[in-house]
């Protein structure tokens, strides 16, 4: 009989660490610079003064610690606040592609193929590099994989929305192993100026090999999916080609990354929940059968929210629903999968909860079973 696996992961993260402490230091002096540059404006109720952030709100709100990023030096400059990076440019490979293929052959070892076994490549990511040639490609060629290669964009359900497709494409014929790569170089997209997303993102790759009857150690065989998308405006990035040709006047903080984030708690946590419960019992899977809820790493509080409206307690084993982003920060649609390669030490017959959520709405939600 057809099974359909993920096979093996890996994953790839920047060696630049920022500390809770190192970015309210410089958020904070960043406040200083500008209240002082602007106090007659403030004084004249013109401007509003920024207030300061403080290292107790984050974690407490958060449950980030640290994050990784790809440029700390010029996101702490508090004359800069953002990465200093280069353009896409055809004469050296892409950002996503070089993030990617870390992780890409990775999860290759772990799943036991070579480039010569993938039919395809799936990219899948919030922000993508370039409109085209799609990073996949790039990807594709560089690791010498034959067949066909394109980019996906479902915001933080991106990770999870590619793993369907792939899923998809091996169920119909079309390939038998397929390599899903999901870039999240999250931090060019982040207002550091801004006092209530500054300590969110960190960057970061994830990679999965999906494959027709897999016989690797670390595969695990897809039972169900689920999928969902809502519109909402509260996540939400303007960033397009169409900015050069606008006749209204936007900055660029305000065509990137802006969310309510209270409004998308809120929603969301209910929502993702519901999912979720109502996959499980459409598949006659009992709660207390899931070793593992490997959920979108946005906010800790909200994952803990989650899976204690799902299994009906607040008391359970951090264990049970792994929380990356404590070390690594919101790593936008790679944070699921990022958990599940970090700790998915399950035992044979074992079941598990992969589920991404976040702009769009959208949610994608995959049971698993460790075969
Ligand atoms: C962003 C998030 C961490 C903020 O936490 P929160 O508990 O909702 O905090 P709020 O925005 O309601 O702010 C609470 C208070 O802290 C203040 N605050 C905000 N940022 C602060 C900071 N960095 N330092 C100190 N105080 C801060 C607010 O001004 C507010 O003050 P008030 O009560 O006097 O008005 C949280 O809403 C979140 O993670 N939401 C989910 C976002 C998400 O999933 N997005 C998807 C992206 S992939």
């Amino acid at each position: 009989m057809q099974e359909i696996h993920i096979a093996g992961t890996g994953v790839w993260y920047p060696e630049d660490v920022i500390t809770n402490d190192e970015i309210v230091s410089s958020y904070n002096a960043y406040v200083d610079n500008f209240n002082e540059s602007n106090k007659d404006s403030i004084a004249s109720g013109d401007i509003i003064a920024l207030e300061h952030s403080s290292v107790e709100f984050i974690e407490k709100a958060s449950g980030i610690k640290t994050r990784h990023v790809v440029d700390k030096k010029n996101i702490l400059d508090v004359e800069r606040m953002m990465p200093s990076l280069k353009h896409e440019d055809e004469s050296r490979l892409s950002i996503q592609a070089v993030a990617g293929i870390h992780a890409a052959k990775k999860a290759m070892t772990q799943a036991n193929v070579t480039p010569d076994d993938i039919d395809a490549v799936i990219l899948g990511t919030s922000h993508n590099a370039r409109y085209y040639p799609a990073v996949a490609i790039e990807i594709q060629n560089e690791l010498g994989i034959d067949g066909y290669a394109y980019d996906m964009l479902v915001g933080c359900s991106s990770t999870t929305f590619a793993i369907n497709n792939a899923y998809s494409d091996i169920a119909s014929g079309l390939a038998e192993t397929i390599l899903v790569v999901n870039p999240e170089i999250s931090t060019p997209a982040v207002n550091f100026g801004k006092r209530d997303i500054h300590f969110i993102f960190g960057d970061g790759c994830v990679a999965s090999v999906i494959k027709k009857n897999s016989s690797s150690e670390k595969s695990f065989k897809i039972l169900d999916r689920k999928l969902m998308t809502q519109f909402s405006n509260n996540i939400r990035s303007d960033w397009s080609y169409l900015a050069r040709t606008a006749s209204d006047y936007k900055t660029a903080e305000d065509l990137i990354f802006n969310q309510n984030g209270g409004s998308v708690f809120k929603e969301v946590c209910p929502l993702v929940a519901k999912f979720i419960s109502t996959q499980l019992e459409k598949n006659n899977i009992k709660v207390e059968d899931i070793s593992k809820f490997w959920l979108h790493q946005a906010n800790a509080r909200m994952i803990n929210l989650i899976v204690s409206k799902i299994i009906g307690s607040d008391d359970f084993d951090t264990n049970l629903a792994p929380l990356p982003i404590e070390s690594f920060g919101n790593l936008a649609s790679a944070g699921s999968m990022f958990a599940f390669n970090l700790n998915n030490d399950l035992k044979s017959g074992e079941k598990g909860i992969i589920c991404s959520f976040g702009a769009g709405y959208s949610v994608c939600s995959i049971i698993v079973e460790k075969v």
